[in-house]
Protein backbone atom coordinates (compact mmCIF):
# COMPACT_ATOMS: atom_id res chain seq x y z
CA UNK A 1 0.00 0.00 0.00
CA UNK A 2 0.95 3.83 -1.22
CA UNK A 3 1.13 5.90 2.12
CA UNK A 4 -2.03 8.35 1.73
CA UNK A 5 -1.20 11.67 0.31
CA UNK A 6 -3.82 14.73 1.96
CA UNK A 7 -5.40 16.13 -1.19
CA UNK A 8 -3.67 19.77 -0.06
CA UNK A 9 -0.63 18.36 -0.96
CA UNK A 10 -1.10 17.28 -4.71
CA UNK A 11 0.25 20.52 -5.67
CA UNK A 12 3.89 19.11 -4.63
CA UNK A 13 3.50 16.12 -6.18
CA UNK A 14 3.48 17.15 -9.95
CA UNK A 15 4.60 13.97 -12.38
CA UNK A 16 4.43 11.76 -9.19
CA UNK A 17 2.17 8.55 -8.65
CA UNK A 18 0.19 9.49 -4.96
CA UNK A 19 -2.69 7.55 -3.19
CA UNK A 20 -5.51 9.51 -2.48
CA UNK A 21 -8.87 8.57 -0.07
CA UNK A 22 -12.02 10.49 0.23
CA UNK A 23 -15.53 10.79 -0.95
CA UNK A 24 -17.07 11.19 -4.44
CA UNK A 25 -18.02 14.81 -4.25
CA UNK A 26 -19.32 15.53 -8.10
CA UNK A 27 -19.07 12.97 -11.06
CA UNK A 28 -19.42 13.78 -14.73
CA UNK A 29 -19.42 11.99 -17.07
CA UNK A 30 -18.01 12.87 -20.81
CA UNK A 31 -18.36 9.32 -22.14
CA UNK A 32 -14.70 8.16 -23.17
CA UNK A 33 -13.94 10.16 -20.38
CA UNK A 34 -14.98 10.85 -16.73
CA UNK A 35 -14.15 13.24 -13.64
CA UNK A 36 -14.46 12.56 -10.36
CA UNK A 37 -14.20 15.70 -7.69
CA UNK A 38 -12.72 13.70 -5.00
CA UNK A 39 -12.89 15.53 -1.31
CA UNK A 40 -11.08 14.93 2.46
CA UNK A 41 -10.76 16.84 4.97
CA UNK A 42 -7.81 19.24 3.09
CA UNK A 43 -9.72 20.11 0.02
CA UNK A 44 -11.03 18.79 -3.31
CA UNK A 45 -8.73 17.10 -6.38
CA UNK A 46 -9.98 16.26 -9.81
CA UNK A 47 -9.80 12.80 -10.72
CA UNK A 48 -9.39 11.75 -14.31
CA UNK A 49 -10.75 7.98 -15.40
CA UNK A 50 -9.79 7.70 -19.21
CA UNK A 51 -11.72 4.76 -20.91
CA UNK A 52 -8.46 2.31 -21.95
CA UNK A 53 -8.60 0.51 -18.83
CA UNK A 54 -12.15 -1.29 -19.33
CA UNK A 55 -12.39 -2.92 -15.24
CA UNK A 56 -10.87 0.70 -14.07
CA UNK A 57 -13.52 2.70 -15.91
CA UNK A 58 -16.51 0.28 -15.41
CA UNK A 59 -15.25 1.25 -11.92
CA UNK A 60 -15.68 4.96 -11.97
CA UNK A 61 -18.92 4.73 -14.23
CA UNK A 62 -20.43 3.51 -10.85
CA UNK A 63 -19.48 5.83 -8.84
CA UNK A 64 -22.02 7.85 -7.52
CA UNK A 65 -22.17 11.35 -4.79
CA UNK A 66 -20.85 10.53 -1.22
CA UNK A 67 -18.89 6.83 -2.28
CA UNK A 68 -15.69 6.78 -0.59
CA UNK A 69 -13.10 5.45 -2.40
CA UNK A 70 -9.08 5.28 -2.50
CA UNK A 71 -7.41 5.92 -5.53
CA UNK A 72 -3.82 5.55 -6.74
CA UNK A 73 -2.93 7.56 -9.86
CA UNK A 74 -0.71 10.35 -11.39
CA UNK A 75 -0.69 14.08 -10.22
CA UNK A 76 -0.45 15.86 -13.80
CA UNK A 77 -0.85 19.86 -14.55
CA UNK A 78 -4.07 21.00 -15.98
CA UNK A 79 -3.49 22.15 -19.25
CA UNK A 80 -3.95 25.93 -19.50
CA UNK A 81 -7.51 26.79 -20.50
CA UNK A 82 -8.46 23.45 -17.88
CA UNK A 83 -7.40 25.36 -14.60
CA UNK A 84 -10.03 25.37 -11.85
CA UNK A 85 -9.40 29.08 -9.80
CA UNK A 86 -11.75 27.75 -7.34
CA UNK A 87 -9.93 25.19 -5.57
CA UNK A 88 -6.57 24.62 -4.48
CA UNK A 89 -5.41 22.05 -6.42
CA UNK A 90 -6.82 23.76 -9.34
CA UNK A 91 -3.54 23.64 -11.12
CA UNK A 92 -3.75 19.85 -10.85
CA UNK A 93 -5.94 16.41 -11.89
CA UNK A 94 -4.92 13.13 -11.13
CA UNK A 95 -4.86 10.70 -13.79
CA UNK A 96 -6.49 7.31 -11.81
CA UNK A 97 -4.36 3.92 -12.15
CA UNK A 98 -6.22 1.77 -9.51
CA UNK A 99 -9.54 2.88 -7.80
CA UNK A 100 -10.94 0.68 -4.67
CA UNK A 101 -14.58 1.58 -3.93
CA UNK A 102 -14.22 1.38 0.58
CA UNK A 103 -17.83 1.76 1.20
CA UNK A 104 -21.60 2.74 -1.16
CA UNK A 105 -23.66 5.76 -0.12
CA UNK A 106 -27.36 6.42 -0.42
CA UNK A 107 -28.11 9.64 -1.65
CA UNK A 108 -28.14 12.24 0.81
CA UNK A 109 -31.21 13.66 2.18
CA UNK A 110 -29.91 17.09 1.11
CA UNK A 111 -26.67 18.79 -1.21
CA UNK A 112 -23.71 19.02 0.36
CA UNK A 113 -22.00 21.13 -1.76
CA UNK A 114 -24.26 24.26 -0.90
CA UNK A 115 -24.15 26.50 2.15
CA UNK A 116 -27.23 24.46 3.23
CA UNK A 117 -28.57 27.46 4.82
CA UNK A 118 -31.81 26.90 2.57
CA UNK A 119 -32.38 23.46 3.62
CA UNK A 120 -34.55 22.78 6.87
CA UNK A 121 -32.88 22.60 10.38
CA UNK A 122 -34.72 19.50 11.25
CA UNK A 123 -33.30 17.49 8.16
CA UNK A 124 -29.60 19.20 8.59
CA UNK A 125 -29.99 17.69 12.73
CA UNK A 126 -31.24 14.48 12.05
CA UNK A 127 -28.20 13.69 9.54
CA UNK A 128 -25.89 16.00 11.09
CA UNK A 129 -23.24 13.81 10.09
CA UNK A 130 -23.64 14.49 6.70
CA UNK A 131 -24.50 18.14 7.08
CA UNK A 132 -21.12 18.41 8.70
CA UNK A 133 -19.78 17.17 5.45
CA UNK A 134 -20.55 20.81 3.71
CA UNK A 135 -18.04 23.26 3.62
CA UNK A 136 -18.96 25.66 5.60
CA UNK A 137 -19.69 23.52 8.51
CA UNK A 138 -16.37 22.18 8.24
CA UNK A 139 -14.81 25.16 7.92
CA UNK A 140 -16.46 27.02 11.61
CA UNK A 141 -15.33 23.25 12.97
CA UNK A 142 -11.63 23.52 11.74
CA UNK A 143 -11.85 27.25 12.51
CA UNK A 144 -12.85 26.62 16.22
CA UNK A 145 -10.33 23.84 17.07
CA UNK A 146 -7.90 26.70 15.12
CA UNK A 147 -8.68 28.87 17.50
CA UNK A 148 -8.57 26.44 20.68
CA UNK A 149 -4.81 25.76 20.06
CA UNK A 150 -3.80 29.77 19.81
CA UNK A 151 -6.25 29.93 23.24
CA UNK A 152 -4.12 27.19 24.73
CA UNK A 153 -0.56 28.21 23.44
CA UNK A 154 -0.94 32.05 24.62
CA UNK A 155 -2.44 30.57 28.48
CA UNK A 156 0.68 28.39 28.55
CA UNK A 157 2.90 31.22 27.59
CA UNK A 158 1.47 33.26 30.23
CA UNK A 159 1.70 30.38 32.61
CA UNK A 160 -1.78 28.96 33.04
CA UNK A 161 -2.54 25.36 33.71
CA UNK A 162 -4.99 23.51 31.66
CA UNK A 163 -7.75 21.93 34.74
CA UNK A 164 -10.58 19.48 34.52
CA UNK A 165 -13.34 19.80 36.65
CA UNK A 166 -16.10 17.75 37.53
CA UNK A 167 -19.36 17.67 35.33
CA UNK A 168 -21.36 15.59 38.47
CA UNK A 169 -21.19 18.09 41.08
CA UNK A 170 -23.38 20.12 43.44
CA UNK A 171 -26.63 22.70 42.23
CA UNK A 172 -25.22 26.25 42.28
CA UNK A 173 -26.99 29.45 42.55
CA UNK A 174 -25.75 31.02 38.97
CA UNK A 175 -29.18 31.89 38.26
CA UNK A 176 -30.48 29.32 35.34
CA UNK A 177 -31.91 25.98 36.24
CA UNK A 178 -29.75 22.92 36.42
CA UNK A 179 -29.51 19.82 34.80
CA UNK A 180 -30.07 17.27 37.62
CA UNK A 181 -28.59 13.34 37.88
CA UNK A 182 -29.88 11.12 40.17
CA UNK A 183 -27.59 9.15 42.40
CA UNK A 184 -28.11 5.55 42.37
CA UNK A 185 -26.56 4.93 45.46
CA UNK A 186 -28.35 7.68 47.46
CA UNK A 187 -31.66 7.75 46.55
CA UNK A 188 -33.82 10.92 46.10
CA UNK A 189 -30.17 12.85 46.10
CA UNK A 190 -28.62 14.41 42.69
CA UNK A 191 -25.84 15.74 41.24
CA UNK A 192 -26.18 18.74 39.42
CA UNK A 193 -24.59 19.86 36.12
CA UNK A 194 -22.23 22.73 36.31
CA UNK A 195 -23.86 26.05 34.81
CA UNK A 196 -20.15 26.90 35.16
CA UNK A 197 -17.07 25.69 36.86
CA UNK A 198 -17.27 28.96 38.97
CA UNK A 199 -17.18 27.11 42.70
CA UNK A 200 -14.41 24.57 41.62
CA UNK A 201 -12.00 27.61 39.54
CA UNK A 202 -12.13 29.56 42.95
CA UNK A 203 -11.57 26.48 44.58
CA UNK A 204 -8.37 25.81 42.45
CA UNK A 205 -6.86 28.84 43.40
CA UNK A 206 -7.23 28.22 47.50
CA UNK A 207 -5.65 25.02 46.16
CA UNK A 208 -2.79 27.37 45.25
CA UNK A 209 -2.82 26.92 40.98
CA UNK A 210 -2.63 30.55 40.74
CA UNK A 211 -3.70 30.24 37.07
CA UNK A 212 -6.13 28.04 35.53
CA UNK A 213 -8.18 28.00 32.38
CA UNK A 214 -10.46 25.40 30.58
CA UNK A 215 -12.34 24.96 27.60
CA UNK A 216 -15.51 23.89 29.89
CA UNK A 217 -18.64 22.37 29.51
CA UNK A 218 -21.72 24.04 30.68
CA UNK A 219 -25.33 22.98 31.11
CA UNK A 220 -28.55 25.41 31.79
CA UNK A 221 -31.71 24.14 31.53
CA UNK A 222 -33.33 27.72 29.90
CA UNK A 223 -34.82 28.37 27.18
CA UNK A 224 -32.84 28.05 23.91
CA UNK A 225 -32.14 31.13 21.44
CA UNK A 226 -29.73 31.80 18.59
CA UNK A 227 -27.24 32.43 20.96
CA UNK A 228 -27.91 30.31 23.89
CA UNK A 229 -27.85 26.31 23.73
CA UNK A 230 -28.73 23.77 26.80
CA UNK A 231 -24.56 23.03 26.99
CA UNK A 232 -22.43 25.15 25.43
CA UNK A 233 -18.36 25.76 25.64
CA UNK A 234 -16.65 28.59 27.92
CA UNK A 235 -12.64 29.45 28.01
CA UNK A 236 -13.04 29.60 31.86
CA UNK A 237 -10.06 31.10 33.64
CA UNK A 238 -9.57 32.55 37.26
CA UNK A 239 -6.08 34.22 38.49
CA UNK A 240 -4.49 34.72 41.79
CA UNK A 241 -3.03 37.93 43.08
CA UNK A 242 -4.51 40.11 39.97
CA UNK A 243 -7.22 43.09 40.34
CA UNK A 244 -10.11 43.81 38.03
CA UNK A 245 -7.24 45.69 35.63
CA UNK A 246 -4.85 42.64 35.42
CA UNK A 247 -7.70 40.43 34.31
CA UNK A 248 -9.02 42.69 31.73
CA UNK A 249 -5.51 43.54 30.25
CA UNK A 250 -4.79 39.70 29.86
CA UNK A 251 -8.29 38.81 28.29
CA UNK A 252 -7.72 42.34 25.59
CA UNK A 253 -4.20 40.77 24.92
CA UNK A 254 -5.68 37.37 23.68
CA UNK A 255 -8.55 39.01 22.06
CA UNK A 256 -6.77 40.77 19.84
CA UNK A 257 -3.72 38.16 19.63
CA UNK A 258 -6.38 35.42 18.18
CA UNK A 259 -8.07 38.33 15.46
CA UNK A 260 -5.17 39.37 14.37
CA UNK A 261 -3.30 35.85 14.00
CA UNK A 262 -6.70 33.70 12.55
CA UNK A 263 -8.37 36.52 11.27
CA UNK A 264 -6.38 38.92 9.60
CA UNK A 265 -9.12 40.28 6.94
CA UNK A 266 -11.08 41.49 10.50
CA UNK A 267 -10.50 44.61 11.40
CA UNK A 268 -10.73 45.62 14.94
CA UNK A 269 -12.69 49.00 15.44
CA UNK A 270 -10.94 50.48 18.28
CA UNK A 271 -7.98 49.46 20.25
CA UNK A 272 -7.67 49.39 23.29
CA UNK A 273 -11.37 47.90 23.55
CA UNK A 274 -13.32 51.04 24.90
CA UNK A 275 -15.16 50.80 28.14
CA UNK A 276 -18.84 52.30 29.23
CA UNK A 277 -20.12 52.06 32.78
CA UNK A 278 -22.97 49.93 33.13
CA UNK A 279 -25.22 53.16 33.69
CA UNK A 280 -24.01 55.15 30.50
CA UNK A 281 -24.63 51.98 28.13
CA UNK A 282 -28.00 52.00 29.24
CA UNK A 283 -28.64 55.74 28.54
CA UNK A 284 -27.06 56.16 26.13
CA UNK A 285 -27.97 52.49 24.07
CA UNK A 286 -30.67 51.45 26.19
CA UNK A 287 -28.94 48.09 26.77
CA UNK A 288 -25.84 46.63 28.64
CA UNK A 289 -24.64 45.18 25.26
CA UNK A 290 -24.19 47.27 22.95
CA UNK A 291 -23.45 47.05 19.22
CA UNK A 292 -20.79 50.05 18.52
CA UNK A 293 -19.94 49.58 14.61
CA UNK A 294 -19.83 52.31 13.20
CA UNK A 295 -20.46 49.96 9.51
CA UNK A 296 -23.20 47.29 10.55
CA UNK A 297 -22.78 46.17 7.09
CA UNK A 298 -19.24 45.60 7.28
CA UNK A 299 -18.69 41.23 8.04
CA UNK A 300 -15.25 41.67 9.28
CA UNK A 301 -15.05 45.00 11.60
CA UNK A 302 -15.17 43.50 15.08
CA UNK A 303 -16.89 46.23 17.76
CA UNK A 304 -15.36 45.24 21.81
CA UNK A 305 -16.62 46.89 24.47
CA UNK A 306 -15.86 46.46 28.03
CA UNK A 307 -19.11 47.20 30.22
CA UNK A 308 -17.94 47.91 33.93
CA UNK A 309 -19.83 49.23 37.59
CA UNK A 310 -22.68 47.03 37.18
CA UNK A 311 -24.98 47.45 40.90
CA UNK A 312 -24.07 44.38 42.76
CA UNK A 313 -27.79 43.92 43.96
CA UNK A 314 -30.96 44.50 42.52
CA UNK A 315 -34.76 43.95 44.53
CA UNK A 316 -36.27 40.89 44.15
CA UNK A 317 -40.13 40.95 43.88
CA UNK A 318 -40.90 39.64 47.29
CA UNK A 319 -38.73 43.23 48.18
CA UNK A 320 -35.19 41.62 49.02
CA UNK A 321 -31.96 41.38 47.46
CA UNK A 322 -30.38 39.26 45.02
CA UNK A 323 -27.21 39.62 43.12
CA UNK A 324 -27.09 41.35 39.54
CA UNK A 325 -24.67 38.29 38.11
CA UNK A 326 -22.24 36.47 40.34
CA UNK A 327 -22.61 35.94 44.43
CA UNK A 328 -18.88 35.47 44.54
CA UNK A 329 -17.98 38.94 43.44
CA UNK A 330 -16.32 41.35 45.40
CA UNK A 331 -17.31 44.71 45.24
CA UNK A 332 -15.02 47.76 43.52
CA UNK A 333 -12.51 48.03 46.52
CA UNK A 334 -13.84 51.64 47.74
CA UNK A 335 -17.70 49.62 48.90
CA UNK A 336 -16.05 46.93 50.65
CA UNK A 337 -16.61 48.87 53.77
CA UNK A 338 -20.30 49.07 52.75
CA UNK A 339 -20.80 45.25 51.65
CA UNK A 340 -19.00 44.43 55.31
CA UNK A 341 -21.29 46.70 56.99
CA UNK A 342 -24.38 45.94 55.10
CA UNK A 343 -25.19 49.27 54.33
CA UNK A 344 -26.56 51.84 50.86
CA UNK A 345 -26.87 47.82 49.17
CA UNK A 346 -28.24 49.71 46.31
CA UNK A 347 -25.28 51.51 45.78
CA UNK A 348 -22.81 48.81 45.99
CA UNK A 349 -20.93 48.40 42.50
CA UNK A 350 -19.56 45.21 41.80
CA UNK A 351 -15.95 44.66 40.15
CA UNK A 352 -18.25 42.48 37.06
CA UNK A 353 -16.49 43.32 33.90
CA UNK A 354 -18.84 42.11 30.88
CA UNK A 355 -16.92 41.94 27.20
CA UNK A 356 -19.58 42.82 24.52
CA UNK A 357 -18.38 42.38 21.14
CA UNK A 358 -20.82 43.73 18.16
CA UNK A 359 -23.34 43.86 20.28
CA UNK A 360 -23.10 40.18 22.14
CA UNK A 361 -22.02 39.08 25.19
CA UNK A 362 -19.59 37.27 24.52
CA UNK A 363 -17.74 37.26 27.92
CA UNK A 364 -18.16 37.64 32.00
CA UNK A 365 -15.96 37.89 34.98
CA UNK A 366 -15.33 39.75 38.31
CA UNK A 367 -13.07 39.81 41.27
CA UNK A 368 -14.35 37.78 43.83
CA UNK A 369 -14.05 38.20 47.73
CA UNK A 370 -11.97 35.84 48.99
CA UNK A 371 -12.44 36.58 52.69
CA UNK A 372 -15.27 34.18 54.48
CA UNK A 373 -16.38 37.44 55.92
CA UNK A 374 -16.91 39.26 52.79
CA UNK A 375 -18.67 36.50 50.95
CA UNK A 376 -20.93 35.50 54.17
CA UNK A 377 -22.25 39.29 53.88
CA UNK A 378 -23.39 39.06 50.33
CA UNK A 379 -25.57 35.90 50.93
CA UNK A 380 -26.45 37.24 54.40
CA UNK A 381 -27.75 40.58 52.12
CA UNK A 382 -29.65 38.53 50.47
CA UNK A 383 -31.28 36.80 53.55
CA UNK A 384 -29.67 33.43 53.49
CA UNK A 385 -30.28 31.75 57.57
CA UNK A 386 -27.03 30.48 59.11
CA UNK A 387 -28.45 27.06 58.12
CA UNK A 388 -28.71 27.99 54.07
CA UNK A 389 -25.20 29.36 54.17
CA UNK A 390 -23.75 26.49 56.08
CA UNK A 391 -25.38 23.75 53.78
CA UNK A 392 -24.78 25.80 50.51
CA UNK A 393 -21.85 27.05 51.13
CA UNK A 394 -20.09 25.99 53.83
CA UNK A 395 -17.42 24.38 51.88
CA UNK A 396 -16.55 27.81 49.99
CA UNK A 397 -16.15 30.14 53.67
CA UNK A 398 -13.96 26.48 55.06
CA UNK A 399 -11.80 26.94 52.08
CA UNK A 400 -11.33 30.44 52.18
CA UNK A 401 -10.46 30.53 55.74
CA UNK A 402 -7.39 28.17 55.00
CA UNK A 403 -5.65 31.36 53.10
CA UNK A 404 -7.35 31.97 50.14
CA UNK A 405 -5.41 34.39 47.95
CA UNK A 406 -7.00 37.46 46.18
CA UNK A 407 -8.69 36.14 42.70
CA UNK A 408 -10.31 36.84 39.76
CA UNK A 409 -11.73 35.52 36.55
CA UNK A 410 -13.59 35.10 33.48
CA UNK A 411 -15.48 33.00 31.13
CA UNK A 412 -15.63 33.47 27.51
CA UNK A 413 -18.85 31.83 25.59
CA UNK A 414 -17.26 29.70 23.18
CA UNK A 415 -19.58 29.47 20.51
CA UNK A 416 -20.98 33.46 20.97
CA UNK A 417 -17.60 33.86 20.22
CA UNK A 418 -17.02 31.44 17.02
CA UNK A 419 -20.20 32.49 15.80
CA UNK A 420 -19.24 36.37 15.03
CA UNK A 421 -15.65 35.37 13.96
CA UNK A 422 -17.27 33.08 11.36
CA UNK A 423 -20.03 35.51 10.71
CA UNK A 424 -22.87 32.64 11.36
CA UNK A 425 -26.53 33.98 12.51
CA UNK A 426 -26.55 31.52 15.20
CA UNK A 427 -24.08 29.53 17.74
CA UNK A 428 -25.76 25.68 16.41
CA UNK A 429 -23.43 26.37 12.83
CA UNK A 430 -20.14 26.20 15.02
CA UNK A 431 -21.26 23.19 17.58
CA UNK A 432 -20.72 19.80 15.82
CA UNK A 433 -23.95 18.49 17.47
CA UNK A 434 -25.93 21.15 18.98
CA UNK A 435 -29.90 20.57 19.98
CA UNK A 436 -32.45 22.22 18.27
CA UNK A 437 -34.13 25.46 19.18
CA UNK A 438 -36.34 22.84 21.00
CA UNK A 439 -33.75 21.32 23.18
CA UNK A 440 -33.74 17.93 21.07
CA UNK A 441 -30.61 16.31 19.54
CA UNK A 442 -32.72 15.11 16.35
CA UNK A 443 -30.03 12.52 15.35
CA UNK A 444 -29.99 10.50 18.85
CA UNK A 445 -33.73 11.09 19.47
CA UNK A 446 -32.57 12.58 22.98
CA UNK A 447 -34.02 13.29 25.55
CA UNK A 448 -35.67 9.59 25.36
CA UNK A 449 -37.76 7.58 27.68
CA UNK A 450 -35.85 4.74 29.68
CA UNK A 451 -36.58 1.35 30.81
CA UNK A 452 -38.50 1.01 33.86
CA UNK A 453 -35.45 -0.92 35.46
CA UNK A 454 -33.37 1.92 34.95
CA UNK A 455 -35.97 4.17 37.30
CA UNK A 456 -36.76 1.51 39.48
CA UNK A 457 -32.25 1.52 40.02
CA UNK A 458 -32.22 5.65 40.55
CA UNK A 459 -35.77 4.96 43.07
CA UNK A 460 -37.61 7.40 40.56
CA UNK A 461 -41.30 6.81 39.46
CA UNK A 462 -42.73 9.02 36.76
CA UNK A 463 -45.63 10.74 37.50
CA UNK A 464 -46.65 12.11 34.79
CA UNK A 465 -46.99 10.77 30.98
CA UNK A 466 -44.45 10.97 28.65
CA UNK A 467 -45.05 13.87 26.04
P1 LIG B 1 -21.82 33.92 32.62
O1 LIG B 1 -23.03 33.28 33.15
O2 LIG B 1 -21.91 35.38 32.23
O3 LIG B 1 -20.60 33.86 33.65
O4 LIG B 1 -21.31 33.10 31.35
C1 LIG B 1 -20.16 33.51 30.62
C2 LIG B 1 -20.45 33.58 29.14
O5 LIG B 1 -20.97 32.36 28.65
C3 LIG B 1 -21.85 32.60 27.56
N1 LIG B 1 -23.14 31.92 27.82
C4 LIG B 1 -23.77 31.11 26.95
N2 LIG B 1 -23.44 30.72 25.70
C5 LIG B 1 -24.28 29.86 25.07
N3 LIG B 1 -25.39 29.34 25.62
C6 LIG B 1 -25.76 29.70 26.88
N4 LIG B 1 -26.86 29.17 27.43
C7 LIG B 1 -24.93 30.62 27.60
N5 LIG B 1 -24.98 31.18 28.83
C8 LIG B 1 -23.90 31.97 28.94
C9 LIG B 1 -22.02 34.10 27.43
C10 LIG B 1 -21.54 34.60 28.78
O6 LIG B 1 -21.00 35.90 28.70
N6 LIG B 1 -18.92 31.78 36.13
C11 LIG B 1 -19.19 33.02 35.42
C12 LIG B 1 -17.94 33.60 34.80
C13 LIG B 1 -16.99 34.27 35.78
O7 LIG B 1 -17.44 35.09 36.60
O8 LIG B 1 -15.79 33.98 35.70
C14 LIG B 1 -20.22 32.73 34.32
O9 LIG B 1 -20.56 31.62 34.01
O10 LIG B 1 -21.15 34.56 26.40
Amino acid sequence: MMTRTWIKDIVHNAGEMVSLSGWVFVRRDHGKIIFIDLRDKTGVAQLVFLGKDKELFLRASMLRSEWVISIVGEVNTRPDGMVNHDIETGNYEVLVKECVILNEAQTPPFEIETDGLSVGEEVRMAYRYLDLRRARLHQNIEARSDVMKRVRDFLSEELFTEVETPVLGKSTPEGARDYLVPSRIYPGNFYALPQSPQQYKQLLMVGGMERYYQFARCFRDEDTRGDRQPEFTQLDMEMSFVEQEDVMALNEKLLIHLVQTAYPDKKIQEIPFPRLSYKDAMERYRTDRPDLRRDKQDPNLLAFCWVVDFPFFETTDTGGWTFTHNPFSAPKPEYMDNLLAKRNIGTIITSQYDIVLNGWEIGGGSIRNHTPAALRSVFEIMGFSEKQIQENFGHMLAAFSYGAPPHGGIAWGMDRLMMILQNEPNIREVIAFPKTGDAKDLMMHAPSGVTSEQLKELSLEIKTQKK
